[in-house]
């Protein structure tokens, strides 16, 4: 495999809020001026159980629907927070994360939620820390004859849809969006309040594929150093970085079949939890750094 890259609205403000709520949503006056400033942080989840908790954790939280994407725009501790729910696969995250952008113009996102274990030695609660982001799903296969049938483990050429050099119509390298570091030096800041499972750094690789075959898990952790497989992050970490928005990928195993770990839907609200926690931290540090 060769390696070229590692590199409607609907305001949910009572009648009893509503003389509290301004235009931003922010009704907080004691509110340091640095907390106002700030563009909005954007926390991704791709279905309800991996958006939700955080949505109702928002102070003055207004709905806003663009298409089928949903986005609830408000305050989390006095920071300006949208939370977007993308749903699943890479095409809708990609959506959901350029509306987002041009819509909401963050400054950062975080893509979090649940993944299936590539890692044996990572267990379900356990979370990823996107170092790097990767897509798992995109190759250009062998050729074979008519009747030459066709096994996925030998697709060894992964294929770039982002080459620097557009005029090479067969682009072949793993590419590997990195996490942003002020995002992963945020998350460190919030690993000791997760107390579920462990907080490590890894690989998150993406695919509209759901891998149950171990052979295959196999090969994508050995080839592409994968931790965890979902659906959604590195198609994020693609338009995040044409756009030169901070990205960084937080995924927690919700299954791993690698060592028998069976699906816990529990997990969804763990890595919300966390993600929130990740979200103050990064917001916080910016803010003093203004
Ligand atoms: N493989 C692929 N996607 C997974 N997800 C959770 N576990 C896995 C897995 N083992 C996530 C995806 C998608 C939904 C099916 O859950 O990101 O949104």
């Amino acid at each position: 495999m060769q390696v070229k890259y590692f590199i409607g609205i609907a305001s949910v403000c009572t009648a009893l809020f509503l003389g509290a709520c301004n235009g931003d949503g922010n009704s907080n006056s004691t509110q340091p001026q640095e907390q106002a400033k700030l563009q909005p942080i954007v926390i991704q989840g791709a279905l309800p159980v991996e958006s939700e908790k955080m949505a109702a954790q928002l102070d003055n939280a207004t709905v806003e629907m663009i298409g089928e994407w949903k986005f609830w725009k408000g305050t989390y501790k006095g920071y300006p927070v949208v939370i977007s729910k993308t749903r699943m696969g890479m095409s809708n995250s990609a959506a959901a994360t350029a509306l987002a952008i041009q819509h909401y113009k963050p400054i950062a996102i975080i893509n979090q939620g649940t993944a299936g274990g590539h890692d044996p030695d990572l267990h379900v609660f356990d979370i990823v820390l996107g170092k790097y982001t990767t897509n798992i799903g995109t190759f250009k296969t062998p050729n074979k004859p008519v009747g030459g049938g066709s096994n996925a483990l030998e697709w060894n050429e992964a294929f770039d849809v982002l080459p620097d050099d557009e005029s090479d119509p067969e682009p072949i390298a793993i590419r590997k969006f990195e996490g942003d570091k002020e995002l992963l030096l945020a998350a460190y800041k919030a690993k000791p309040n997760y107390t579920k499972g462990q907080v490590v750094e890894g690989t998150i690789g993406s695919a509209d594929t759901w891998n149950n075959e171990l052979d295959r898990i196999k090969q994508f952790h050995t080839v592409y150093g994968t931790s965890v497989e979902e659906m959604e992050a590195a198609s994020v970490a693609q338009i995040a970085h044409q756009f030169e928005v901070p990205f960084l990928g937080i995924r927690i195993l919700s299954n791993n079949i690698t060592n028998n770990g069976a699906y816990d839907p529990a997990t969804g609200e763990a890595c919300q939890e966390y993600a929130l926690d990740v979200a103050e931290q990064y917001m916080k540090a910016k803010a003093a750094a203004k």
